[in-house]
Order: C-alpha cells, then sequence, then structure tokens
C-alpha cells in the first residue's frame, strides 16, 4: 500500500514512539488520526508541525471499557491502523485482579476493538493494521508476566485477524521491540544493565521500528508477521543481575 492520501489511526501517538511513528507516516503523504490519553497538548503541537493537511486528534482512556469503540466511531473507516498505545510497568504474574484488568483492558482489549472495528464485515477497501507489542513476548523478563501476556495476547489475535481476513485485503502484522527508551516515570533507569541482554548491544532506535512499519505497509504480500526489532534480544536469556 503506498501511504499518500491514505488515513492512518494511530494510538498513544502524541509523545515518545508514537510520535517518532506520526513523523514517518505523515512524511509519506498520510492523513493522521491522531490518538492521544494524556498528551493532548503535545500532540496538538506535533500536528501543526507535520506536512501535510487534514490531521486530526483524538482523546480517549483506554482503561474505559468501551473508548476505544468510541475512538473508532469518530475516526471513521481508516486505512492503517497502528495500535501503539500501552501501559507498562513491573507487573508480577500475581498483580491483583483490578490491576491485571486495568492492563489487559488497554494492552489487549482496546486495541482488539479497534481491530474489531477496522474489519467489519460492511468493509471492502484493502487496510493494513500494525500492533505494536514487545520481544518479552518471547522470552518474559522477571516480574513483567501480566505485562508480557497482555502484549502475547495481542500478538496471538495478531495472527489470528491475519489468517481470517486475509482473503478481504486486509493485513495484520505485529512488530516486537526491543529497549528504545525508559518506560515513563522510570526515565532514571540505566539502560545499560538492559542492554547487556541485547546481543547487539545498541539501544533499538525508534526509527528503526518506524522503518519497520513503513516496509509492513508498503509489502501486500506480508501478512501474519510478528517482526522483532530487538537487537536479537529474544534470543537471549534476560541478564539483569
Ligand atoms: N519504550 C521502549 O523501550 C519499548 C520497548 C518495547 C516495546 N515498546 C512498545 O512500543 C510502544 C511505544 O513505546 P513507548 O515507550 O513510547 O510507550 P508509552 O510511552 O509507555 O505508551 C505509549 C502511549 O500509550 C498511551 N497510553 C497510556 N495509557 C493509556 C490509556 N489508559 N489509554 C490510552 N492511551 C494510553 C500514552 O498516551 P499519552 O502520551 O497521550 O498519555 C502513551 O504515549 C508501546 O506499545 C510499548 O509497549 C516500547
Amino acid at each position: 500500500m503506498k501511504l499518500n492520501g491514505k488515513k492512518v489511526l494511530i494510538t498513544g501517538g502524541a509523545r515518545r514512539i508514537g510520535a517518532v511513528i506520526a513523523r514517518h507516516i505523515a512524511e509519506q503523504g498520510a492523513v493522521l488520526m491522531l490518538h492521544c490519553h494524556n498528551g493532548i497538548a503535545e500532540g496538538e503541537k506535533l500536528l501543526e508541525e507535520l506536512p501535510g493537511t487534514g490531521h486530526r486528534i483524538f482523546q480517549a482512556d483506554f482503561s474505559i471499557p468501551g473508548a476505544a469503540e468510541k475512538l473508532a466511531a469518530g475516526c471513521g473507516e481508516v486505512d492503517v491502523l497502528i495500535n501503539n498505545a500501552s501501559i507498562y510497568a513491573r507487573t508480577p504474574a500475581d498483580l491483583p485482579e483490578a490491576e491485571s484488568r486495568r492492563y489487559f483492558e488497554v494492552n489487549f482489549w482496546s486495541p482488539l476493538a479497534l481491530m474489531r472495528a477496522f474489519a467489519v464485515p460492511e468493509r471492502s477497501s484493502e487496510g493494513v493494521v500494525i500492533n505494536i507489542v514487545d520481544q518479552e513476548i518471547l522470552r518474559p523478563a522477571a516480574e513483567n508476566g501480566i505485562y508480557a501476556v497482555s502484549r502475547k495476547a495481542l500478538a496471538d489475535a495478531t495472527l489470528a485477524f491475519a489468517l481470517e481476513h486475509a482473503c478481504r485485503g486486509l493485513r495484520f502484522n505485529a512488530v516486537a521491540p526491543g529497549p528504545m527508551i525508559p518506560p515513563p516515570g522510570l526515565e532514571h533507569s540505566t539502560m545499560s544493565k538492559v542492554l547487556k541482554s541485547v546481543p547487539t548491544g545498541k539501544r533499538i532506535a525508534p526509527e528503526d521500528l518506524a522503518a519497520t512499519l513503513l516496509y509492513i505497509i508498503a509489502n501486500d504480500s506480508l501478512t501474519g508477521a510478528v517482526i522483532p526489532v530487538d537487537g536479537g534480544q529474544h534470543l537471549k536469556n534476560y541478564e539483569y543481575l
């Protein structure tokens, strides 16, 4: 698919990695439907800076059931959906149920609701969905149980949707990044420690992730793939200690 003039919904696109993705997509001539949660001011500023016209911003809290469905209705049919929004923190497998459910609401049910809205039976045009997950789906780190399971569930849903909708010209892929930037609130954490588990020894550039998304969108034969962009991290055990 060529992005010029195409309508692209990016969740969590106002700041951090989402904003890098938004810039790369807008540079290809796409019209952005930029979703944000708390980053509305940053998102509005970003849209002013982006090339092209017709970009819009939407606010939604995915921890509230039904919010993603409302977002989908507000955006209308999109050509490309990029599920980037997520929450991350240390989440042991025995996290209390309410908190576990919040992780699943934001990291699994909301992107799933957007995928469902994207693939409604009455849709006739081709389209591409990319779910950004985490290389931890392949090898969860200690104390990241619920986060990793919520991302793995989305990766698996990607494959199920890919198989079911391939004949309609709808493609579903996932990208599983390694460490790019420390999570919000953990900016003090030392990347050097995490990078011991990355064979290349290098932080993943958000631009490399964005380039992978452009490759997926452009490649009409690619569906049902989960692509690690992680410097080989999924090949190794975690060595945090
Ligand atoms: N950072 C890394 O090194 C790394 C590593 C592996 C995988 N990833 C994955 O790559 C993607 C981008 O990473 P990131 O570090 O930029 O992610 P992030 O900052 O943790 O989260 C991305 C966006 O999700 C939105 N969000 C958070 N809570 C939400 C809620 N309740 N409802 C709706 N939206 C909500 C936020 O939007 P607002 O800013 O508008 O509040 C935020 O900008 C994520 O899917 C992440 O899991 C990141």
